[in-house]
Order: structure tokens, then C-alpha cells, then sequence
């Protein structure tokens, strides 16, 4: 037996046992004679003692113990003197009688501890290192615990957990795939699913009523904090459903999560807001309603008073950041070059601050008599010592997206983004399609399997801009942590949506004809929903990047610098799968 107890078990109610520990040296002090050891291993951290006086030979032998080893002990539980509080076995320390080292470490690149001086790269290099640090241990602790309570939950509503392949077809829409050289079928190519979608659709059509997969999902996409290539959606698909159905079993699921995993009992039901409100009044489709500061517009009060930036703009829109009136010239300056940043790209931002006798100052005073800026301040409902900042712009969706990251950075400085603060809601109604400029035709907002709304149907022959669609998706704290659909489950209506996103028949049947074949044999009508894993677990972390909940995450570049992946295939493999490269020029390294 390797071990009687693990390194975080042992109390004072264990004082004066006879016990034997291994685990991994996380640091080692000498004091005097005295030398302490702190031995981890997942479960905790047990404080080891050697005394010269006891034996010096064992205690030389500890002094010679480096960081990370691997050791087992045996000794006596013993009583500390100095106790530790902020340790659960802070109360005992094991004087050890015997040493054995499992095998020796080399000098970790950096120190295994909770404060760690190792940088970004060094720690994704060495991940299995890091991940043995407590921070981000504890993030797949969370991340286990909730893969179990999801089982839990949708088995206990009739779930079946059915595996779909992950070689599959290249499909057109969302985004790039991830594609798989088949050396059985020279020239031809598997593609990485970037969802089962319609593969839970078939296991409709196959009558299994009710689906569900914890399962990697890959999308060859840029990335960012919320976004890895390869991520986990909890994937779901129900027969015989509604909106309403859909939406009360996942928001059920949400409301067990959070009861089951942070303790938190949510008993109202969701906010449901319509995505033309969410974009109207905060710029975005994943609103972070843990603060208001709701979008106002201006239009009519600004515009027209021989200030030209407002007077040729095609939108004007305004936030009240309540008691921030104080702001200093710098802050505001520092908010403008923010706004003007490219990635947010804004021309400036104008501001008006409500003195403590009610008047308004504002940047822009030279322009509005007091009457003007008074009747701003009431369009505002701003109180004395409140900020209004306002932002314009010829695009009146550019520049409400820009006002939204303006609404989220100001609500970062003033503190209203409280990590341990949850404000859950569904945004519903959203658009079946949207115009892309890059391709020039509508693409289908959701996924082209989306149900447009019954009433809207009628638009698709005239107005197809117009229809929405019966899609959902759920945003906590300004994350879209899930979303879904009611699907089409009839082929002439599946054809017809792909003949409005500009695919030909013979094109649709291609690429879908095994879903629009299906719908002949019996498909009941059906929905369902996708929840981002990582997203959930990190909310519930309160980490700001995925990465953190994901054992071998991949960096922003989409590498793996770990395995040093992806990498070049050598000549033989690539005989094998009948390939040959030919990088452009412009893309070699
Ligand atoms: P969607 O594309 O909205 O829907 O994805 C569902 C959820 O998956 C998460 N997600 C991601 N998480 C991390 N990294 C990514 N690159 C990433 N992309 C998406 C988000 C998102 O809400 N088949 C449909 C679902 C359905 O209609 O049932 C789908 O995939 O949390």
C-alpha cells in the first residue's frame, strides 16, 4: 500500500496514528534543527516534520528533498504548536520516521504554488506542471462536478446520452471546418463536426424522443477569450416540443447548476427579451443585465444645433454612468481613446456631467445653451452627480455595438460586473437571417435547420429579412452560454430555406439531401439546445478565459505548444494519404 491516507485527510482527531503519505514535495524550510516539509497531492497539502535531535541522518536526507519530488513517508500524527487556520489540515504535522523517495524531480520551470512566477507561455508549455496547482485544478474539479450534475439532471427527465461520430462531412455555414485526410478514399476529406446538429435531428427521425451528449464540437474560427477550436457543448435535441418546452427543461437544468454548483437558488423565471430590444437598448444580442445603463437615444435632442459630428450622424445614443461625474479629465480621455481603439472604432465619445446645483457641463457646450444639455439631462434621467457619455456615428448598428463596449468597460470601472453577481436571461425573436457583406447573400442567423416564427412564414416569398426566427439563446453576465431552435421538420420548408441562402437544389441535395430524405420517412416536429461547457464552468469559476477550465487548451493561435501541434506530417504519411503539399508562397514560414 502506497499511501494509508491521501494529503489533504488528516485532523487532530487523527492525533497520535501511525499513518504513511506520498505525494509531491511542494517546498522544503529548515529551521534549525527542525526541518518542515509540505507534501501535496491533489486532495491537499500535509506539513511533514524531521528533527535532528530524533534522527539526523532521515533529516538530512529531507534537506536534501527538492521541489517536486515524489515521496512517501510514514510517521506520527502529531499536534501543531503554530496552527494554521487557513488550512483544513492546519491543526497536525506528521513527524516522519521514515523517507522514501518515489522518484526524483528536476527543477520544475517554475514554482508549483498558487501565486506562481511562471508566465503564460512557460505554463501552457509545461501544463501538466500547472495542473497541479491548486487554481487550476479546482477548475476541472468544477468541471467534473458539473458533467455529473448534467447527467443527473437530463437522465432524470428522460435523456438518452447517444454518441455521434466525430468524422464527418464538410458542411457549408457557420464556420470553417476542420478537415481529416481519408487515406481509404484518395482526395476526399472527413470534416471535424463544428456540432452534431443534424445528427440529433436523424436521432429524432429515429423516434429516441430525447438526446443528449457532452461532446467536442471543433470550428475553425478566430479566437478569442470565449472561444476555443475545439470546445465541449452539452448538446440536446427533444421530440414533440415547443419553445416554451425547450426553454422551461433548460432553464430547469440552468436553475439545478447553479443550485447544485454555486449554491445559488434562483426562483424567478428567466427575463425573456426580444433580440431587437437587446440590440436597441444594449447593443448586443448577449446583454450584461448585471448593471442598466441602458442605451437612450438622441437623436432628437442633439441633432440640428450646428454641431456637425451629431448633426450628420445617423444615430446618436447616450449611457448614464450613475455618480461617476467625478470622472477626471484623464479617465475621460483614457474612455475616448478606448472607444477609438480599431477593434471598437469609434470617432470620439462626447460627455456631460451633472453638476450638484443641476446645471450640465459638457465637452461639447460651445454647441447647446443649458436648456439644450438641460433637456438631455431628462432624456438621460441623470441625477446630480451623474456622467452621461455619448457616442455617434453613421451606422446605427456599428455604433451601437460600439456604445456597448463603452456600457461594459464603464460598468468594469465603476464595479458593476460582480463576478459573484448572476443575471440570467433568454433573448428570444432573434432574425432567421442576416446580410453578409463578405458573401454578398442572407445567411441564416442561427443554422439553416432553424424554424422561421409560423406568423413570418409568409414573409419568406416577400420581406425574408424580416422573418424571425424560433431560436433562443441563453446569456448569463453578458456570455451566450447557450442557444438553440425549433427545427424545420418539413422537406419542402427545409428546401426552401436553403433556396433563400442561395443554394441551388442540386447544391441542397449535395450537401443535405440526407436530412431533407429523412423528413420524408415521419419526422416528428422537434427543438433543442446546445450549452457551451467550458463558458458554464468558467462563469461558475469566475475566470475570464475558457482556457483556465480546459486541461490542454489550445493558445490564441490555436496551437497546442505543449504537444507542439499542429505540426507537418512526414514524407511517408504523406504518401500514405496520397497528398502532396504545396504551401503558397506567401504562407510559408
Ligand atoms: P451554437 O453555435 O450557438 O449552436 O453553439 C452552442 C453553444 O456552444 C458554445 N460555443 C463555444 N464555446 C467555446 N468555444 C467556441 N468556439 C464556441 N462556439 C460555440 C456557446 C454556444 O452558445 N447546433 C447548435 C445548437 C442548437 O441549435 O441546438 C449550435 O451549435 O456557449
Amino acid at each position: 500500500m502506497y499511501r494509508s491516507e491521501t494529503c489533504g485527510e488528516l485532523r487532530i482527531a487523527d492525533v497520535g496514528r501511525e499513518v504513511k503519505l506520498a505525494g509531491w514535495v511542494q517546498r522544503v524550510r529548515k529551521m534549525g534543527g527542525m526541518t518542515f516539509v509540505d507534501l501535496r497531492d491533489r486532495y491537499g497539502l500535509t506539513q511533514l516534520v524531521f528533527n535532528v535531535e530524533n534522527d539526523a541522518a532521515l533529516t538530512e536526507a529531507a534537506n536534501h528533498l527538492g521541489r517536486e519530488w515524489v515521496v512517501q513517508v510514514t510517521g506520527k500524527v502529531a499536534e501543531r504548536t503554530s496552527k494554521n487556520p487557513n488550512m483544513p489540515t492546519g491543526d497536525i504535522e506528521i513527524i516522519v520516521d521514515s523517507l522514501r523517495v518515489l522518484n526524483a524531480s528536476e527543477v520544475p520551470p517554475f514554482t508549483i504554488e498558487d501565486d506562481t512566477d511562471g508566465g503564460d507561455d512557460l505554463r501552457m508549455r509545461f501544463r501538466y506542471l500547472d495542473l497541479r496547482r491548486n487554481a487550476v485544478r479546482k477548475n476541472l474539479e468544477l468541471r467534473h462536478r458539473m458533467t455529473m450534475e448534467v447527467r443527473r439532471y437530463l437522465d432524470s427527465k428522460g435523456f438518452l446520452e447517444i454518441e455521434t461520430p466525430m468524422l464527418v462531412g464538410s458542411t457549408p455555414e457557420g464556420a470553417r471546418d476542420f478537415v481529416v485526410p481519408s487515406r481509404m478514399n484518395p482526395g476526399q476529406f472527413y470534416a471535424l463536426p463544428q456540432s452534431p446538429q443534424t445528427l440529433k435531428q436523424l436521432l429524432m427521425v429515429s423516434g429516441m424522443d430525447r438526446y443528449f451528449q457532452i461532446v467536442k464540437c471543433f470550428r475553425d474560427e478566430d479566437l478569442r477569450a470565449d472561444r476555443q477550436p475545439e470546445f465541449t457543448q452539452i448538446d440536446c435535441e427533444m421530440s414533440f416540443v415547443e419553445q416554451e418546452d425547450v426553454i422551461s427543461t433548460f432553464e430547469g437544468m440552468a436553475k439545478h447548476l447553479f443550485k447544485e454548483l454555486r449554491g445559488v437558488e434562483l426562483t424567478e423565471p428567466f427575463l425573456r427579451m426580444s433580440w431587437a430590444y437587446a440590440m436597441k437598448y444594449y447593443g448586443s444580442d448577449k446583454p450584461d443585465l448585471r448593471f442598466d445603463m441602458r442605451f437612450v437615444e438622441l437623436m432628437d435632442v442633439l441633432k440640428g444645433h450646428g454641431f456637425s459630428v451629431f448633426d450628420n450622424a445617423q444615430y446618436i445614443g447616450g449611457i448614464c454612468a450613475k455618480g461617476a461625474a467625478g470622472y477626471t479629465r484623464k479617465q475621460l480621455d483614457a474612455l475616448t481613446e478606448y472607444v477609438k481603439r480599431p477593434q471598437i472604432g469609434a470617432k470620439g465619445m462626447v460627455y456631460a456631467r451633472v453638476e450638484a446645483d443641476g446645471t450640465v457641463k459638457s465637452s461639447v457646450d460651445k454647441f447647446y445653451s443649458q436648456e439644450t444639455l438641460q433637456e438631455l439631462r431628462k432624456a438621460m434621467n441623470a441625477e446630480p452627480g451623474d456622467l452621461i457619455l455619448i457616442l455617434s456615428g453613421d451606422d446605427t448598428m456599428k455604433t451601437r455595438k460600439q456604445l456597448c463596449e463603452l456600457r461594459l468597460e464603464m460598468g468594469r470601472q465603476l464595479g458593476l460586473r460582480d463576478k459573484n453577481k448572476f443575471a440570467c436571461l433568454w433573448v428570444v425573436d432573434f432574425p432567421m437571417f442576416e446580410w453578409s457583406e463578405e458573401e454578398g447573400r442572407l445567411m441564416a442567423m442561427h443554422h439553416p435547420f432553424t424554424h422561421p416564427k409560423d406568423e413570418d412564414i409568409p414573409l419568406l416569398d416577400t420581406d425574408p429579412a424580416a422573418v424571425r426566427a424560433d431560436a433562443y439563446d441563453m446569456v448569463v453576465n453578458g456570455v451566450e452560454v447557450g442557444g438553440g431552435s425549433i427545427r424545420i421538420h418539413d422537406s419542402a420548408l427545409q428546401a426552401k430555406m436553403f433556396e433563400i441562402l442561395g443554394f441551388t437544389p442540386e447544391k441542397a441535395q449535395e450537401q443535405f439531401g440526407f436530412l431533407m430524405n429523412a423528413f420524408k420517412y415521419g419526422a416528428p416536429p422537434h427543438g433543442g439546445l446546445a450549452y457551451g461547457l467550458d463558458r458554464w464552468v468558467s462563469l461558475f469559476a469566475g475566470l475570464d478565459s475558457i482556457r483556465d477550465c480546459i486541461a490542454f487548451p489550445k493558445n490564441n493561435s490555436g496551437r497546442d505548444v505543449m504537444l507542439d501541434a499542429p505540426a507537418a506530417l512526414d514524407d511517408k504519411q504523406l504518401d500514405e494519404l496520397n497528398l502532396k503539399i504545396d504551401i503558397r508562397e506567401s504562407e510559408k514560414h
